[in-house]
């Protein structure tokens, strides 16, 4: 982290979960922190919380489905702070479905909130990075955007959409001196149900089956995000169960699928949730 000796972070739906959580690890370090959510309640939380941990910080609304919102968001700090040393595209909801029956409304709401998003916060923050000769971005994917998992393509092409467009930016903007990394974490209990929509209540049940199983926090994967950056990594996997998965599809795609299509299709992984067999 020495090369960020102005310690100036941003981060997007600050206001609960792993937003959070990195905005209170940033302020343990000291670091002057815009929590910045489309909750201004939640974000006031999460101010309050990084003035106890020792940071510094400075809410700002921004609702990450408007451009226009991110390119304020940016001149702001310009002004406040003079620039920005990490940018952390973290806001994202999540919805699961039967793909003929995901309605189109859903899938138009979740690419741009989960993917556009991104591509709004990233062009609205390069410029300000470039101009101070140095920077860093960091974003929120997912596990489901490497593992796949049915019944969720609408989330999974989203996040799989800021993998792709985090591997290209890594380099693209390294003779830029800016670094990126991409944070891909399995499931951890946060509020993300709270706007969860499905076609079907089933899904409901599993998603929240997946949060119970989960013994990984918010704490534990912002942790790991920290030590991330400061190692400058690309893939940012904090949990094991996510480095598995990502191990077995780059080694052996076609077993990969193979075996989760097997267990799909046998029910397996509903059981293993403690759901009733799937049709
Ligand atoms: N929790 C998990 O299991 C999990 C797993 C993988 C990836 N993620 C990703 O982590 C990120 C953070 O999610 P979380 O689990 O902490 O969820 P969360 O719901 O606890 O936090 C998300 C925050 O985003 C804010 N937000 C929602 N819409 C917004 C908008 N339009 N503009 C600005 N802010 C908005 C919410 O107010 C909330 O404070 C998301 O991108 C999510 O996809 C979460």
């Amino acid at each position: 982290m020495k090369r960020f000796p102005k310690k100036r972070v941003v981060i997007t739906g600050a206001g609960s979960g792993l937003g959070r959580a990195m905005s209170i690890e940033f302020a343990k370090l000291g670091w002057q922190v815009c929590v910045s959510d489309i909750d201004t309640e939640r974000a006031k939380a999460t101010e309050a919380m990084v003035f106890e941990h020792g940071g510094k910080p400075l809410v700002m609304r921004c609702d990450v489905t408007q451009p226009e919102q991110l390119e304020s968001l940016a001149d702001t700090l310009k002004k406040q702070w003079g620039g920005v040393d990490i940018m952390v595209n973290n806001a994202g909801v999540a919805a699961a479905g039967y793909m003929e029956k995901i309605p189109l409304q859903t899938w138009e709401w979740i690419i741009t909130l989960n993917l556009k998003s991104v591509i709004y916060g990233c062009r609205a923050f390069i410029p300000l990075l470039e101009r101070q000769g140095n920077g860093y971005i960091v974003n929120v994917a997912s596990n489901a955007g490497i593992a796949s998992l049915p019944e969720m393509s609408c989330y999974n092409v989203t996040k799989a959409g800021v993998i792709s467009l985090s591997e290209t930016l890594r380099v693209e903007l390294k003779p830029r001196n800016i670094g990126v990394s991409v944070v891909a974490p399995t499931f951890f209990k946060t509020n993300l149900m709270d706007q969860f929509t499905s076609s079907d209540p089933r899904q409901r049940k599993l998603a929240d089956a997946f949060f119970e199983k989960s013994k990984v926090t918010s704490e534990d994967v912002a942790r790991h995000v920290i030590r991330s950056i400061k190692r400058n990594k690309l893939y940012i996997i904090a949990q094991a169960d996510g480095k598995f998965s990502w191990f077995c599809k780059r080694m052996t795609p076609e077993t990969y699928f193979k075996v989760l299509g097997w267990i799909y299709k046998s029910g397996l992984g509903d059981r293993f949730l403690g759901m009733p067999k799937t049709a």
